[in-house]
């Protein structure tokens, strides 16, 4: 299943899939069928960059859309959204809803959305359960607000702050939908994601996790500050779990940790180490096992880190993994073990949740540098092949992106 930007040709899919909604009277308070002639603007009222309007598609037929719209009119509301999910009935309790929340919960903060609203009746208790498993709340109650068929119905207003705060909204789109560009739109939205990001690294630098982080680098981390912010931030809004090639003695790790924690959502996280002895001018050690389990329990996280002992390829450790995640997919991978980094994705591609966030280090360096092989030919390759889309690069040499794997049609 792939999630992408609603167009014109999916509006006769979108208001079948409604309609469907409107007669159970569970979902929404429209109580008549709509004609797509009275929705022709629906899609244009949104717009890719700020408050989107996204279609869930498998096999070229759309099941399923989620809308964002401003939750009200006034500009102090501009950072909140309220979302709707609606599915073809054909393909409920397929987790197609699951994916489509997921994703807005990622992709939300990129969008300048700082809280999330969804608006749902009492009655409609599997939405209350699935918006309540991925961390909303019960922010308001409207008793006998609407009427469905003689009956008064009650109106639950589920929220959710996504914590960085954005005071100026989305960044101002390079490109919008509506100028003439010849590029395809994934261009313009690929380059305004990338803009995002680093918008929201700015945004962490005034948040006392920063500061958190600082201390966590200096003691326990190879990896630049920026990229441990990323690194936080994936795991706070990735939808999935976590899994991590070369924890080291933990700077990744716990940041990871800190994100989950910060999530309030039930999220494993793995951590792949072999241990072994490394000389460093500031992280020397000659148990690497030992210091990592040390530093995750001194951070009080060792419950919510399970540690795979062994080399990422090894057939134990892939079967460890997969037995820790179980049928679960992968919303965040870490790579930072050695330039093999094709290797590790073909190990753990079909676990990846598509939109996974990507975070791989040691892209850049010297290719005599007879320590530190440079992965940057293994993930160019993979960008070419259109199984990662890039969003950047950070700190010293810290490849940022997602994986497009199942867009792509991967197998591996
Ligand atoms: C550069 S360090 C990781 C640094 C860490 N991310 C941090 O925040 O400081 C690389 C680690 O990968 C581990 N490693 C090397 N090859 C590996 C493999 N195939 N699978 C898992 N870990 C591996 C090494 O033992 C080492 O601890």
């Amino acid at each position: 299943m792939i999630i992408r930007d609603a167009v014109e040709a999916d509006l006769p899919a979108i208001i079948e899939i409604y309609n469907a909604a409107i007669a159970s009277r569970i979902a929404t308070a429209q109580l008549e069928p709509v004609t797509i002639e009275e929705r022709r603007d629906w899609l244009s009222e949104h717009s890719p960059e700020h408050y989107p309007f996204w279609v869930a598609e498998t096999e070229g037929r759309v099941i399923g859309w989620l809308s964002f719209k401003r939750f009200l009119p006034r500009a102090a509301y501009r950072g909140t959204a309220e979302i709707a999910i609606y599915v073809d009935e054909k393909f409920r309790r397929r987790g197609v809803a699951r994916r489509l929340l997921e994703e807005a919960i990622a992709r939300a903060p990129l969008l300048g959305i700082t809280a999330l609203v969804g608006l749902i009746f009492r009655h409609n208790e599997p939405s209350l359960n699935l918006f309540q498993r991925f961390g909303f709340q019960r922010w308001g109650l409207l008793p006998r607000i609407a009427r469905l068929d003689d009956v008064e119905r009650d109106l639950v207003v589920m929220g959710q702050n996504l914590g960085v705060h954005s005071s100026d909204g989305p960044i101002s789109a390079p490109f919008s939908a509506g100028q003439a560009h010849n590029a395809d739109t994934s261009d313009w939205r690929g380059y305004n994601d990338c803009l995002r990001l680093m918008h929201t690294l700015m945004e962490y630098r005034h948040e006392p996790i920063h500061s958190e982080l600082l201390k966590i680098r200096d003691k326990y981390s190879m990896l630049h500050l920026d990229a441990l912010i990323l690194i936080y931030h994936f795991a706070k809004i990735c939808s999935g779990h976590i899994l991590e090639v070369g924890a080291f003695v933990g700077g990744a790790t716990i940041a990871a940790a800190f994100g989950v924690r910060d999530s309030r959502q039930q999220k494993r996280l793995v951590a792949i180490e072999p241990g072994g002895g490394v000389k460093h001018k500031r992280l020397s050690t000659r148990n690497i096992l030992r210091d990592l389990e040390r530093n995750l329990a001194k951070q009080r996280i060792s419950e919510m880190v399970t540690i795979v002992k062994g080399r990422s390829f090894q057939p134990a450790t892939i079967s460890a993994v997969n037995q820790a995640f179980g049928s679960d997919e992968i919303g965040l991978l870490i790579l930072d073990a050695d330039a093999a980094k094709r290797r590790d994705i073909e190990c753990y591609g079909k676990k990846l949740a598509e939109g996974c966030w990507m975070v791989i280090d040691d892209y850049y360096g010297p290719r005599s540098n007879t320590k530190i092989t440079p992965s940057r030919d293994d993930v160019d390759a993979l960008v070419a092949a259109g199984w990662l889309e890039p969003l950047g690069f950070y700190g010293w040499s810290t490849w940022v992106g997602r994986w497009r794997g199942a867009a792509a049609e991967v197998t591996c």
